[in-house]
């Protein structure tokens, strides 16, 4: 294993660092191409997006925070109405079929039971419009799908997903672009935004992973404590909620999540000087909310530990921790605010010395109910 690994203590570093290198080769296609071409979904894709009017992502786990993500994304830039369900509960659910609207499955392995039964539930109830996102070639939920988009993050050992996420939000966000261009909705300038933005995308997760040694340190606040806050809005909501399950599953700190604006609805009680609060904050529409919610949290004695880009003009005070990361990518925040959150979970298992690239209790990829 030591050879596999190279430089890194454990798979999940590796694959956290891999990054740049494996969205590199998932957009190379769509930056070959100079455009966002129907046909990268398949020889049969253009036909299928031309008779859709809405989407339903389905997914597990991680891969379930791709698709809430990716919602933000689909609707605001093509216009799809976009719902996103947990796979294990879609299939024991009564819904309304709409054959008109196209089934997104979202798999790292291409073998998780839930995401395929769902699948082969949405195609019994006459929804055959179907699309798999999937890492692994050939495997089960694809070969089920009547198109398919392969990321290509190379093999992820490490259970808890880190580049297969990334990466998929990628193949989501050219699927965005893509049904947008096909639906005469898409200007010339913005396609020309978003191809920039992909292209930019691996040389700002570069930055964003130079900032280990500071999150490191902060990993030395979290290691002792029984519980964490993540906080985000908007498109970075999913992304607080990747930071949460990635600390459970690996150090065991009870972690939850919450839209910010949500905090005075509930959790806001929990909040004292043992209960770190993390809080995604960049540079946009949203800042000025989440600043006041911040301060919501400081005023209950809650330390806050905020990731905000280089735009956002934070300042560290009192309680207050800031990491800044890279100037704000646009469209691709998540992406990039997908490292930090990955690398404290990283380091604050290793503090805990947790077993990081098999967590008790937990599987890569499950294939029972
Ligand atoms: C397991 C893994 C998770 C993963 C989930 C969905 O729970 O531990 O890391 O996100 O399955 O897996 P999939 O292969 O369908 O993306």
């Amino acid at each position: 294993a030591s050879l596999e690994l190279g430089p890194y203590s454990h798979f999940m570093q590796k694959e956290i660092h891999e990054q740049p290198r494996a969205l590199t080769d998932s957009i190379e296609a769509v930056i070959d191409s100079n455009g966002f071409d129907v046909e990268l979904f398949g020889d049969e894709a253009a036909g299928t997006f031309r008779d859709i009017d809405s989407i339903l992502i389905l997914a597990a786990g991680t891969s379930y925070y791709a698709g809430l993500t990716a919602k933000y994304w689909l609707e605001s830039i093509a216009g799809l109405p976009t719902s996103v369900e947990i796979a294990s509960e879609y299939r024991y659910r009564v819904s309304v079929p709409n054959p008109r609207q196209l089934i997104v499955t979202i798999s790292q392995s291409g073998e998780t039971l839930d995401t395929m039964e769902a699948l082969k539930h949405a195609k019994s109830l006459g929804q055959t419009q179907t699309l798999s996102i999937c890492n692994v070639q050939e495997s089960a939920i694809p070969r089920a799908s009547k198109l398919v988009f392969y990321t290509r993050a190379g093999a992820e050992i490490g259970v808890a997903s880190t580049k297969a996420f990334t990466t998929q939000l990628v193949a989501l966000f050219i699927l965005t672009a893509t049904l947008a261009k096909q639906r005469g909705v898409l200007s010339q300038a913005q396609e020309h935004e978003m191809l920039e933005a992909l292209r930019q995308i691996p040389a700002s997760v570069q930055h964003a992973l130079n900032l280990e040694p500071q999150i490191r340190e902060w990993a030395k606040a979290f290691a002792n404590k029984q519980h964490a806050l993540f906080l985000g809005r908007g498109i970075h909501y999913p992304i607080a909620l990747e930071g949460a399950l990635k600390l459970k599953e690996i150090s065991y700190i009870h972690a939850e999540a919450y839209p910010a604006g949500e905090l005075k609805h509930g959790p806001l009680a929990l909040v004292d000087e043992n209960m770190p609060v993390v809080v995604i904050a960049p540079n946009d529409a949203l800042l000025e909310k989440v600043k006041s919610n911040m301060q919501e949290v400081r005023a209950r004695g809650g330390q806050v530990y905020v990731f905000a880009d280089l735009d956002s003009h934070f300042g560290e005070s009192e309680g207050v921790h800031v990491i800044r990361t890279p100037r704000h990518v646009g469209l691709l925040s998540p992406i990039l605010h997908s490292i930090p959150v990955q690398l404290l979970a990283y380091h604050t298992a290793l503090l805990k010395g947790t077993d990081v690239d098999k967590p008790r209790n937990l599987a890569k990829s499950v294939t029972v109910e």
